[in-house]
């Protein structure tokens, strides 16, 4: 690709994060550093939280219903600080949904926060009634003032009923806020969490399972001095300060909401379930010395076909890898740091292999029955362009040269019928697109996917002045869906466009 230095600085208003990735230099992230204020503990210190799962109220024959509480709760984040945080059930992340495909998930989201909200399930195959659109709000409890949108969209009252009918394979989705213009600070503040689906053919493999699967969520937060989150809210409400409107990148890496985690391992193999839920973020994750790789086992869509292995994981926001590490190859007593490759080995965690155990588990060359589709002709081809542009009277962020409109239709688009869509980008956009994953057919010229675009996807990175072609094809659920930048920045300052599926 020909593109200078010169003209990605101009492209991305100067951003000054450039690494070397590959032949030419180009920005590691769309964002701008925003540093705490709090000083900052050392790293390791932290046991790696994992959250607990969520047990049902109920169940019958076909579902389980669960109660969720959104929340304030004071957590201790950074050692001997507090920090107030909004989470599902007080926590963050929120409690793990543990399903099981076909299974439905009734979960009663009751709102006691002082903003009104909306929870969207990423990478769920949902009913539009239960998608999270941005204007379908779950008001506080307490009716508060609702400096929030008032809107258009189907309002309740301090609680709202959403329901998942999981009618898709195993995969590891995530629920977070969605509330229009404001999902980036609330997400910020804690509003995500994991929700895990299986299934049979996933249950049959000898994978690593137990305290041997863990949940490995990635997110980067700055703090004030008294503990409290940092996050630049622009002076007239409207999505960011101009400055970080690239993104939020900030300086102390979470983990499961543990600041640079350690974990204790044995020496065998492990399963992670990685998530990106920064809000601008990008990694390349990697271990600081060898020899153990990430051997890749699913994307966000389920597993693979069969294992790919990786020496680094370029993992954007919202985008999920299922991998298997084998510490067996590491000798007892060796400490290993997971560092992102994009910002100077940074650390992430690390983990310390305390023992010998035994190992019942493999890597089966054959996972699953994961099909690669063919490039399919004659179909619907749209093109979506995601750049810089103006929101109203806002700088912004843009596609097809639009601000996100709720009451806009950008397509309309039949259920059943494959479609090719191709991105093209300025900037570093993720890509994300709601009710059904996509495989990637072709990206930067090449008739195939990336490196990290195997499998079915939900989310794919689009690197500057990028484009990427997938395949698409919606099935079931007819109603008004979104395709949207999940760089929050981007997101809340109308990067979204709204589609029907009909
Ligand atoms: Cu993860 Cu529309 O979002
Ligand atoms: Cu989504
Ligand atoms: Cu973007």
């Amino acid at each position: 690709m020909k593109i200078s230095r010169r003209a990605v600085l101009a492209a991305t208003g100067g951003v000054a994060l450039l690494t070397a990735c590959g032949e030419e230099a180009k920005p590691a992230q769309a964002g701008e550093l925003l540093r705490s204020k709090a000083p900052l503990p050392q790293p390791f210190q932290v046991p790696l939280p994992i959250p607990p799962v969520k047990k049902p109220v109920r169940s019958d024959a076909t579902a389980d219903y669960y109660r969720v509480v959104q929340r304030k709760a004071s957590l201790e984040i950074l050692p001997g600080l507090k920090t107030e945080v909004m989470g599902y059930d007080g926590l963050l992340p929120g409690p793990t949904f543990d399903v099981r495909s076909g299974r439905t998930t009734v979960i009663e989201q009751v709102n006691e926060l002082d903003v009104s909200t909306v929870v969207h399930l990423h990478g769920g195959h949902t009913p539009a009634p239960s998608d999270g659109w941005p204007l379908d709000l779950l008001m506080p409890l307490q009716g508060g003032h609702g400096e929030h949108h008032m809107g258009t969209g189907d309002m309740k009252m301090g609680s709202r009923t959403y329901t998942y009918p999981n009618t898709q394979r195993a995969a590891m989705l995530w629920y977070h806020d969605h509330t229009m213009d404001y999902t980036a600070p609330q997400l910020y503040r804690g509003l995500f969490g994991v929700h895990l689906i299986r299934d049979e053919e996933e249950a049959k493999l000898p994978l690593p399972d137990g305290d041997r699967e863990l949940p490995l969520v990635i997110a980067d937060r700055a703090f004030n001095a008294d503990g409290s989150f940092l996050y630049p809210v622009a002076k007239d409400g409207h999505g960011v300060e101009t400055k970080y409107m690239e993104g939020v990148i900030a300086d102390v890496t979470l983990v499961n909401g543990a600041p640079w985690p350690v974990h204790e391992v044995d020496a065998v193999r492990y399963r992670l379930r990685i998530l990106n839920a920064s809000n601008a973020r990008r990694y390349g994750l990697a271990f600081d010395k060898g020899p153990a790789k990430f051997v890749q086992i699913g994307s966000d869509g389920g597993l693979l076909a069969a294992p790919v292995e990786h020496d680094t994981l370029a993992i954007a926001p919202a985008e999920r890898f299922d991998v298997i590490v084998d510490f067996s190859k590491y000798q007892v007593g060796d400490e290993v740091t997971v560092v992102n490759k994009l910002d100077n080995n940074a650390n992430v965690m690390r983990f310390k292999v305390a023992r010998k155990a035994n190992d019942e588990s493999s890597i089966p060359a054959k996972l699953s029955s994961y099909a690669v589709l063919p490039r399919p002709t004659g179909v619907v081809k749209r093109t979506w362009r995601f750049r810089r542009g103006t929101a109203g009277d806002h700088q912004g962020w843009t596609i097809n040269g639009k601000a996100f409109d709720p009451n806009v239709m950008q397509a309309q688009v039949k259920l059943d019928q494959p479609e090719i869509w191709t991105f093209v980008t300025d900037v570093h956009h993720p890509v994300h697109v709601h009710l059904a994953p996509f495989q990637v057919l072709s990206r930067g010229g090449k008739e195939k996917p990336g490196d990290y675009d195997q499998g079915w996807k939900d989310t794919v990175d689009i690197r500057p002045a990028e484009v990427v072609e997938v395949l698409v094809r919606f099935t079931a659920h007819k109603g008004k869906y979104l395709i949207h930048c999940h760089n929050l920045e981007h997101e809340d300052m109308a990067m979204m466009a709204a589609f029907e599926t009909i």
